[in-house]
């Protein structure tokens, strides 16, 4: 069967040009226009990537118009209802679930690189003790091939597979470190007897002169539970802005542990990964319900950079199926922890008040991932400026899949877009 194709026609000259259309498994389908310039002498122009597919990938899909999302085909709620954060990061790094012993050696390998250098004590500790742990998260990512440049040669599929399974094992070890450094408590050691998420929350608080974790002072299921559910939500989101510079730095055959810090340093902004933390912000500055309509109007208002953190989205216009979970998983979390959050209620409010809004109906904006997720960290006793870090632990699961996926992809050409040149012409001096 004849492939579908597109034609354009270049109505200066009437020149036209048949494209190939490209089809997924499911989806919008796509149209290559990789040979435009060789048969009609022109490049395409999308700013933001609004209508551009960047890359081929089998590992998550998104239906916006439908609050769709599924990661190598398995719906987020099921997902998130009835799978290890653990589970689901193998589930994206290989393309299914392992057999319970592959999922076990999984898990005993993540447990084994979970440890840092030594040294690497060090260069935690020369930063600045109010640094952002973002800023501190960027800089000890990308200094681990420094300290693990034993397995980098990117030709090699064990190799890159080590180097994955590193950073998803050392991700929250650092990310622990870097809130540690910053209160000046000392380090916690990852311990294989703990789960991903209960070793975290007992790297991040427990102390040396009380254990936070003993035969009658358990660690807190629901805390865990939370966790795992918030981890499992934000583990990947197919070519989103730190997913895609992960990408892009990766096709230049950096480092993996520097693309995997470029994507940490994209995630940070408030536009993306950063929301969480902006969200939490905005809570607390807008502090009633009454004043609620005041800050709407802000968001409206085109000459006031404000705009209302944790709503919108690029893909999805309906609703974002992560924020349901979450929103349920609030109740459930402020509940069991009685700590009655005002915040939270000032978000419901704020939330039924948008969603009555013109301007809101109109645009199609709607509460993102990022809208309830501080609130439960919060709750969890984890810190604001840490709210992006805990995005950062989870996300890596699918910057390192994706990063394996395009890695193992033969033919793989350096990313490097066009531009419209609107400078001077040709001056002399
Ligand atoms: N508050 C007020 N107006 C908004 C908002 C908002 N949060 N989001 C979009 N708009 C307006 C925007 O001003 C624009 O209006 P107009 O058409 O009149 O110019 C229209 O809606 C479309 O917005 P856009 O910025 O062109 O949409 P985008 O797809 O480029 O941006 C977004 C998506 C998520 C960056 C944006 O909605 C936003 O800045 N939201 C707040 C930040 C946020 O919550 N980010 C977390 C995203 S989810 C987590 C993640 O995946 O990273």
């Amino acid at each position: 069967m004849a492939q579908d194709t597109l034609t354009i026609r270049n109505n200066s000259n009437g020149q036209e040009a048949d494209f190939p259309l490209l089809k997924g498994t499911v989806g919008t389908p796509v149209v290559d226009v990789s040979s435009l310039h060789n048969q009609m002498g022109l490049f395409t122009y999308d700013p933001g990537f609004l209508s551009t597919a960047s890359c081929k990938s089998a590992i998550t899909y998104i239906d916006g118009e439908n609050g769709i999302l599924l990661y190598r085909g398995y719906p987020i709620d099921q997902l998130a209802e009835k799978c290890s954060f653990l589970e689901v990061s193998y589930l994206l790094m290989n393309g299914d679930f392992g057999q319970p012993s592959e999922q076990a050696e999984f898990e005993r390998e993540i447990s084994h690189y979970a440890m840092l250098h030594e040294a690497m004590r060090g260069f935690i500790d020369g930063f600045h003790y109010d640094a952002h742990p973002m800023a501190m998260m960027v800089g000890i990512v990308g200094s681990l091939s420094a300290f693990y440049h034993s397995e980098l040669n990117m030709n090699d599929p064990e190799h890159r597979r080590i180097s994955a399974m590193r950073m998803l094992a050392k991700m929250p070890v650092i990310a622990a470190a870097c809130h540690r450094h910053s209160i000046g408590y000392p380090y916690v050691y990852p311990r294989s007897d703990l789960s991903y998420g209960e070793n975290f929350l007992n790297m991040m608080f427990s102390l040396p002169s009380q254990k936070y974790i003993d035969i009658d002072n358990y660690i807190d299921p629901v805390a865990v539970k939370a966790l795992n559910l918030l981890f499992i939500l934000h583990a990947d989101h197919e070519q989103n802005a730190s997913t895609s510079t992960v990408r892009l730095a990766s096709s230049t055959g950096a480092n993996p542990y520097a693309c995997i810090a470029a994507g940490i340093a994209a995630l940070w902004g408030p536009a993306h990964g950063g929301a969480n933390e902006a969200v939490l912000s905005m809570l607390a500055e807008i502090g009633t319900v009454d004043r609620i309509p005041e800050y709407i109007e802000k968001a409206k208002d085109k000459n006031d950079p404000f705009r209302l953190m944790g709503f919108g989205h690029r893909v999805y216009k309906n609703f974002d199926p992560r924020a349901t979970i979450i929103r349920k998983a609030c109740y459930e979390v402020l509940e069991s922890t009685s700590a009655k959050d005002p915040l939270f209620d000032l978000a419901l409010a704020l939330e039924e008040y948008a969603l009555k809004d013109e301007y809101f109906i109109e645009k199609k904006l709607y509460p993102n991932v990022d809208f309830y997720s501080g609130i439960i960290y919060k709750a969890l006793n984890i810190p604001v400026d840490m709210f992006t870090v805990m995005f950062t632990i989870a996300r890596t699961a699918g910057w390192v899949s994706h990063w394996l996926e395009m890695m193992a992809e033969p033919g793989q050409r350096i990313g490097r877009p066009r531009q419209v040149y609107t400078g001077r012409d040709v001056r002399n001096l």
